[in-house]
């Protein structure tokens, strides 16, 4: 399935609840429930300093990137808030390393510049931490019981960080 990858515009927002929601049905993979992703929380992330979305010809959504510059001006060159979804449908075909790569691309052209992209993954998604680690990013660190899983498990989260 071919995709192009764009700016998220305003009307994305359905689209955008739609992908996390399906992308969230597995358990410890997007730190929002499916009830927890709200129209509010996708115009949020439209409005982040970079949202990209991939799209199939016939306009179908699957697969989101957001993150924003942080603040104040101390880490203002740090790009963080990262969050990325692609459909369950979808993944495992490059989508989310394209999602990546056009991040990365945005953040090397970024004025002021950005020298730092970082990101949280919990310790039991193990395949995108691969995938973190292949594009670059180095493991930062690990943060005790950070999440709880609906079923009262505690997770890990494994911090992150690549260097521009
Ligand atoms: C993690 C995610 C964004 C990766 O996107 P993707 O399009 O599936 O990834 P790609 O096809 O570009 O790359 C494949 C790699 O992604 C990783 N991966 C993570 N979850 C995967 C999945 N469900 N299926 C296949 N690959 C997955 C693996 O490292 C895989 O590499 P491998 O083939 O060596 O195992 C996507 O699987 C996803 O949305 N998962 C659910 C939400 C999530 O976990 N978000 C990240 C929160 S930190």
């Amino acid at each position: 399935m071919s995709f192009t990858i764009r700016p998220a515009a305003s009307a994305d927002r359905d689209a955008i609840v739609a992908l996390h929601r399906a992308a969230a049905v597995t358990p410890g993979a997007l730190a929002r429930a499916p009830e927890e992703v709200t129209p509010a929380y996708a115009d949020g992330a439209i409005a982040a300093d970079i949202c990209l979305v991939a799209v199939e010809s016939d306009g179908f959504v699957c697969g989101e990137i957001h993150a924003r510059r942080e603040s104040p001006a101390i880490f203002a060159h740090v790009l963080g808030g990262l969050t990325v979804a692609v459909h369950p449908e979808r993944q495992g075909q490059g989508i989310g390393s394209t999602l990546f790569e056009a991040l990365i691309a945005w953040a090397r052209g970024a004025e002021p510049p950005i020298l730092r992209i970082e990101l949280a993954a919990g310790a039991g998604n193990p395949g995108a931490v691969r995938l973190y680690e292949r594009l670059g990013f180095q493991h930062e660190g690990r943060q005790v019981a950070r999440g709880r899983l609906a079923d009262g498990r505690f997770e890990d989260d494994i911090l992150m960080g690549l260097l521009l």
